[in-house]
């Protein structure tokens, strides 16, 4: 099983799907090449489609087989939008599946029509001919595709091989990419609601069962050495995750770890762990002395996000994953908050993916999901991590607005906050412990506007340690 990190995007489907615009846009929001492969035959051959075609159309598909295939050759993941015919090639079909995540973009055949009828597309002037060949190549494009899309959201939820469908628990079986046995490692409690229903959607796959502590109590080195002596998996074989954040951190860093690496498939159920931390690849334990102190990156290769599996999700609980729905809008610019559940689970997820994809080990653009999370991460530890991450990710977003001179009147309302009962010298010195300091000042992330993160902001330490300390009661 190879990780989504390492495919290109290719875009398929009819004319006037919008394979050009939305491989255009998604290329920019996963910071890769766009490459449009009707474009770049022309710029190959000095001359525009309408003029290729006229010569004969088997000549044009020849072109349009190995533009295809040098493009999928490339070895950097890149996001590519195939011709119209591309697909009734089978060498093509078979380096689709060999080398990229193939989506899909949906559109019907009036609403093609409707848009291709009278422009200079030489299979777009006939209509009942038109018809016809939607007919033909829909089958192909259907069996070629991994998903369809309907947005540029869609598509980068697809290039990270996250999958988010109300019900999508029922269709485990076949999200687990390969066919190998798995073990299944889930949150006790969670085991206990919706364990058997993913056993039983996994049938046979199942190879072996494992439960980790509900919640934060997952993430400790003896939870995971215990996990690492029960499993009993090839390298082929797939750690499948099953519970929130906690869960999701802690199997993840054992699936990372475990003979060096076996692939794993996470299945979020919190909205913290569907909008956030079930995404992207980022693993951790805790230490007495820090947050997420031990961990590792590894890519899921698919996350199965079930909108569904938050029915029986506490209200305590629902209100922490808020959180991180308030801090990717704010990064965003956008009111994600405001959202009916599964669109706000979907833009979030798509949000997140794309910043991962863009900087999977975070280097850069990444460090911006870490908004607040300075301030939370050193309430959580003063804590002994009694105060639940949603809730200290709130007190952290609070102090980050404040600090960035940004109106907090979201964070009010919509996750009303309330200073924790720590002590103040130990969140300090937990805040400092992972920070990078020069001159008395602190690197933080801050917005300089909704929309408009500010990576690696210096703030004076006593400004840093006045914010911490309007979080902390008594
Ligand atoms: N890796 C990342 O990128 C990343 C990002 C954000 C947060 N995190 C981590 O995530 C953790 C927090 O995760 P969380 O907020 O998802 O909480 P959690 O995993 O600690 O779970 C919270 C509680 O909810 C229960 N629960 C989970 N799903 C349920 C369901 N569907 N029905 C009923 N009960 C359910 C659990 O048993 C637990 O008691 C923190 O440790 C944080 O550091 C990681």
């Amino acid at each position: 099983l190879d990780s989504p990190l390492d495919r290109h995007v290719a875009l398929i489907g009819f004319m006037g799907a919008g394979k050009s615009t939305l491989g255009r846009e998604v290329a920019k929001r996963l910071g890769r090449e766009f490459v449009d492969l009707d474009r770049e035959i022309e710029r190959q051959s000095g001359e525009r489609v309408p003029q290729l075609f006229a010569r004969g159309e088997t000549a044009f598909r020849v072109l349009e087989t190995g533009a295809a295939r040098s493009a999928l050759r490339r070895t950097e993941p890149t996001v590519i939008a195939l011709g119209g015919g591309s697909i009734e090639d089978e060498a093509t079909r078979t380096r689709l599946r060999e080398r990229a995540v193939t989506v899909l973009l949906d559109v019907d055949v009036d609403e093609a029509w409707r848009r291709t009828r009278g422009g200079d597309r030489p299979l777009a002037r006939d209509e009942q001919d038109f018809r016809a060949l939607y007919a033909r190549r829909d089958p192909l494009y259907r069996a070629a595709a991994d998903s369809t899309a309907r947005d540029a959201d869609d598509v980068v939820l697809a290039a990270g091989g996250v999958h988010v469908r109300v019900g999508a628990l029922e269709q485990l079986a076949a999200l687990v990419p390969g066919e190998a046995p798995v073990a299944l490692v889930a949150d006790a409690r969670v085991a206990g609601i919706h364990g058997a229903e993913a056993q039983l959607a996994l049938g046979g796959r199942v190879a072996s069962m494992h439960e980790l502590p509900a919640g934060e109590a997952a993430k400790s080195p003896s939870v995971c050495e215990r996990l690492w002596r029960e499993l009993r998996l090839d390298r082929d074989a797939a750690l499948v995750a099953l519970g929130g954040g906690s869960t999701t951190d802690a199997a993840g860093f054992v699936a990372a770890t475990y003979l060096r690496g076996v692939p794993w498939v996470t299945v979020p159920t919190t909205l913290l762990g569907q909008v956030d931390a079930a995404i992207g690849g980022k693993t951790a334990l805790n230490l007495p002395g820090g947050k997420n102190l031990v961990g590792a990156f590894h890519w899921p290769a698919r996350t199965v996000i079930d909108p569904g599996l938050l029915s029986t999700l506490p209200a305590r609980e629902l209100h922490a994953g808020l959180a991180e729905v308030v801090k990717t809008g704010l990064l965003a610019g956008e009111s994600l908050w405001e959202l009916p559940r599964p669109e706000q689970v979907r833009r979030c997820a798509a949000f997140k993916t794309a910043v991962c994809l863009q900087d999977p080990y975070e280097r850069g653009p990444r460090t911006a999901l870490n908004l607040g999370h300075t301030f939370a991460h050193a309430l959580e530890t003063a804590s002994d991590y009694r105060v639940p991450h949603g809730e200290a990710v709130s007190l952290g977003l609070l102090a980050a607005l404040r600090l960035c001179g940004l109106e907090d009147d979201v964070v009010q309302e919509q996750l009303r906050p309330k200073p924790v009962r720590v002590d103040r010298d130990r969140a300090w010195a937990a805040l400092q412990r992972d920070k990078k300091r020069a001159a008395g000042e602190l690197r933080l992330v801050l917005l300089d506007a909704p929309g408009k993160p500010r990576l690696d902001a210096a703030v004076p330490e006593d400004e840093v340690r006045n914010a911490l300390d309007a979080l902390i009661a008594g």
